[in-house]
């Protein structure tokens, strides 16, 4: 069993200035958003709670627009958006081919089965060739941690990243947010407990930066064979991290008692290799989130999920399901969310997000 501690350490830092970087002009996003102009999002450890206030609250806007029966915004209208997959994905690139074109701009979907890179090409040409089309926007899912820092570097457009490695997932972490805020209101004190595959999880890396920063208390409870080596007893911490106030539970049901928001994590069966699980069914039995471990948190708490489920390993199918999951509304929720990043970041003209630079 692990002890129950208060992490003050951790994180899989990857090289980086600031990861939703400031463009050098102060223009306008014309947004009325309570954030500085930013270039790219790569993660959320330096966006202020702030900040991140005015995305949830840009994304509230965008949420009624995608409602709509007629659901088309000029505001991207002439920018062109490239999603550049490098992993699989269904929620992510969809929702982000969704909000660029509600919003009016060119989307173009690349696969890196379907690009250059397939013949040999490097990530930095690729990059390149991209950015001699003047693209305004680059969504980026890599499964090298810190490659979209790396393509940050390299473009003038807009880098946000949809997910690398075992990194960070930042507009995942925005729209989980953003659902929790729409049902618990002021997120400060509630309790979330992410329960799971923590030592290969993004999400969950970007999950505790942003509940912290909003003020909640973030239980995680996981194997020890899934618990970053970082987060275990005896670590040196540090609140700068991001992951400061971090409580590692002793078990699962520890975790899951009265919280707010029940997190169940992907066992990413595709990363198991190392065995770290004896089996899933012995996994499912001891740390799946199930009608009775459920029922132990608050009245009314969410179940929620990044997706995709593996439906009777870390969740129930009755849970999954169930009126207390809100994992429907993560996905529909996401393409607002997504609306408001593009928004903030593209609709700035290039020049103002850079500062005239013309990089590459
Ligand atoms: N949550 C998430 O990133 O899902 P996809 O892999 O389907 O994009």
């Amino acid at each position: 069993m692990t002890e129950s501690k208060t992490v003050r350490n951790a994180g899989s830092r990857t090289e980086t200035g600031s990861s939703f970087g400031r463009g050098k002009n102060s223009d306008s996003n014309q947004a009325g958003l309570m954030i500085e102009p930013r270039q790219h999002l790569l993660d959320l450890d330096d966006l202020s709670a702030a900040e991140i206030t005015g995305l949830l609250n840009s994304a509230e806007g965008m949420l009624e627009i995608a409602g709509r029966d007629v659901r088309k915004s000029p505001a991207l209208r002439g920018k062109t958006i490239i999603t550049m997959f490098f992993e699989n994905s269904t929620r992510t690139r969809v929702s982000f081919e969704q909000a660029g074109k509600i919003l009016g701009a060119d989307v173009i979907n690349v696969t890196a089965s379907a690009s250059s890179t397939s013949k040999g090409e490097s990530l930095l040409n690729t990059v390149k060739t991209l950015q001699a089309m003047q693209i305004d926007g680059l969504v980026v899912r890599h499964p090298h941690s810190g490659a979209p820092y790396f393509i940050a570097k390299h473009t003038d457009a807009s880098v946000v990243n949809a997910g690398d490695g075992t990194h960070a997932h930042p507009t995942q972490a925005l729209l989980d947010l953003f659902t929790a805020r729409r049902h618990l209101g002021d997120l400060a004190g509630k309790k979330i407990a992410i329960v799971g595959d923590v030592l290969y999880s993004r999400v969950a890396r970007s999950d505790i930066i942003a509940f912290q920063k909003m003020g909640a208390e973030v239980v995680i409870s996981c194997p020890n064979t899934l618990l970053p080596d970082e987060w275990k007893p005896g670590s040196i911490h540090g609140d700068e991290t991001g992951f400061g106030g971090l409580t590692v539970a002793k078990s699962v049901d520890e975790a899951v008692e009265d919280a707010d928001v029940v997190m169940p994590l992907r066992i990413q069966q595709e990363r198991q290799d190392a065995g770290h699980l004896p089996s899933l069914r012995e996994y499912s039995n001891r740390w799946g989130i199930n009608a009775a471990r459920l029922s132990t948190a608050r009245d009314g708490a969410l179940l929620m999920h990044p997706g995709p489920m593996n439906e009777g390993v870390e969740v129930s199918s009755e849970v999954a399901h169930g009126a207390q999951s809100v994992v429907e509304e993560q996905v529909r929720n996401g393409v607002a969310v997504r609306m408001a990043v593009l928004y903030a970041l593209c609709a700035p003209s290039r020049s103002s997000r850079n500062g005239g630079r013309n990089g590459g």
